[in-house]
């Protein structure tokens, strides 16, 4: 077997053993004690509690009874958890995914066609306790805050980038980052970049490195012993922000915390995260769906640690394949997409997908500028490719490790190995 089919088959294989998915029937006469209350905890209250940025808390049959409607609307329409993997496409183990299974979704069904009852107090599951309110999870040697940003009581949701200075003077290799909202209901989203051009703007990050998300719920990125991402000297840090009002002025700022190699260290194994993919002009005429493709050669062997897809208001689909040199192909994952959620989709480790060398990442991105988007705004007008919101974009943002030959060949067999074991 060539490298490029042999890869083919694990990723396939990786693929097949999808944890999380348990086989779990449908029960009968579901309660909200025994069988709602514990989708609620592990898929819905770490944002649907009181002050964070869900609009309603969702902690407790009392504060849950007049949604359930709505909650079941939101479920069957995998818009909630957002979560917007294909279910039926490629990998399928990633950190900290709370979707909920078919089961799932169709027991909550039941349960409201049932008349949502509570069932016995006794079922009930303990308490989750969650992190405080903004902890830090790691203990950072540099903090890089964003400037203060007031969020109005009522009004239009805000899209906007803020760069600010680093203070790091020397390259400097990270080991653990994390984001954390000042304020929790009011901050949608937050990523984080290192701006390594001196003269990048605001409305140019096609040389940004992306750093790290804010995303409730969500832990540091602690990278695995021996390893790290370059923090090139000097680079300034952009703050990509979604603000939501929430009916009370807010005051947010929002901060990055990085936990660094000493001066001088530089980890065995190097962590990239970049804009791969781009499609080149963006041609997307009033009233049509479009695909467009981008393209990424991989001169080394290397594994896949996260993907996440990037497009704007009219991006709906984007799917990432690996083209092996043999020319056979793999989808490796397709996402639905909705600009308000920009989600990293990072691989659980054993599924991590390696490639040979001489692998092309192919890009694949749908746009909807017809009416039935819901996030299309003008549906009259052709849109091209550019960086104001209201202009078009199409790549993911990929991380990745490189390997040497030996290694890949070495992970090769490994899977190999442990795919005939399992
Ligand atoms: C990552 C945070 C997050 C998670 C996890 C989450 N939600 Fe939400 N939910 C939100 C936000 C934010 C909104 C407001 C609408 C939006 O921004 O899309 C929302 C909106 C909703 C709404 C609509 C409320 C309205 O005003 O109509 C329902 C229902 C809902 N969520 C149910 C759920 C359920 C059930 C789960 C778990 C299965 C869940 N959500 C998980 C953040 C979350």
């Amino acid at each position: 077997m060539t490298n490029g089919k042999l890869a083919v088959a694990l990723l396939a294989l990786a693929a097949a053993l999808v944890p999380g998915l348990a086989v779990a029937e449908v029960p009968d006469n579901p309660t909200f004690h025994k069988d709602i209350e514990p989708i609620l905890q592990r898929s819905c209250q770490v944002c649907h509690r009181p002050d964070n940025m869900a609009p309603m808390s969702l902690m407790n049959y009392q504060e849950a009874r007049p949604w359930a409607r709505s909650i079941r609307a939101k479920v069957e329409a995998r818009e909630m958890p957002p979560w917007h993997i294909d279910p039926k496409v490629g990998v399928q183990a990633f950190k900290n995914d709370k979707s909920l299974s078919d089961d799932e979704i169709a027991t909550i069904g039941s349960w409201v066609d049932s008349g949502a009852p509570r069932g016995n107090p006794e079922d009930a599951p303990v308490p989750v306790q969650f992190q405080e309110f903004g902890a830090w999870t790691i203990d950072p040697d540099v903090i890089v805050t964003s400037p203060p940003h007031t969020v109005p009581a009522e009004a239009g949701d805000w899209w906007g980038d803020y760069i600010v200075p680093s203070g790091i003077s020397t390259d400097r290799y990270i080991k653990a980052i994390q984001t954390k909202a000042g304020d929790l209901r009011v901050v949608h989203h937050a990523l984080t970049y290192a701006v390594t051009d001196p003269d990048s703007s605001l409305n140019d990050s096609s040389e940004d490195a992306f750093l790290n998300e804010y995303a409730v719920g969500k832990n540091a990125d602690v990278y695995p012993d021996g390893s790290g991402r370059l923090f090139p000297a000097d680079s300034r840090v952009r703050f990509s922000f979604h603000y939501h009002s929430v009916g009370e002025e807010a005051t947010d700022q929002t901060e990055l915390g990085l936990v660094l190699y000493p001066e001088g260290e530089e980890p065995n194994k190097i962590l990239y995260s970049r804009q791969l993919g781009q499609a080149g002009e963006l041609d997307i005429p009033a009233g049509q769906v479009t695909r467009h493709d981008g393209y990424q050669k991989m001169y080394l062997p290397g594994k896949l640690t996260g993907f996440q897809p990037h497009m704007h208001f009219l991006g709906t689909r984007q799917c990432l394949e690996l083209i092996y040199p043999n020319g056979s192909t793999e989808m490796v994952n397709c996402a639905n997409f909705d600009f308000n959620w920009h989600i990293v989709y990072n691989y659980d480790d054993p599924s991590q997908p390696i490639y040979p060398a001489g692998t092309t990442l192919h890009v694949i991105s749908y746009h909807d500028n017809t009416q039935a988007n819901r996030g299309n705004h003008d549906a009259k007008n052709w849109t091209g490719g550019g960086s104001r919101t209201v202009d078009e974009m199409a790549f993911s943002w990929i991380s990745w490790y490189d390997l040497s030959d030996e290694e890949y060949a070495a992970e090769l067999e490994a899977r190999k190995a442990q795919a005939e074991n399992d």
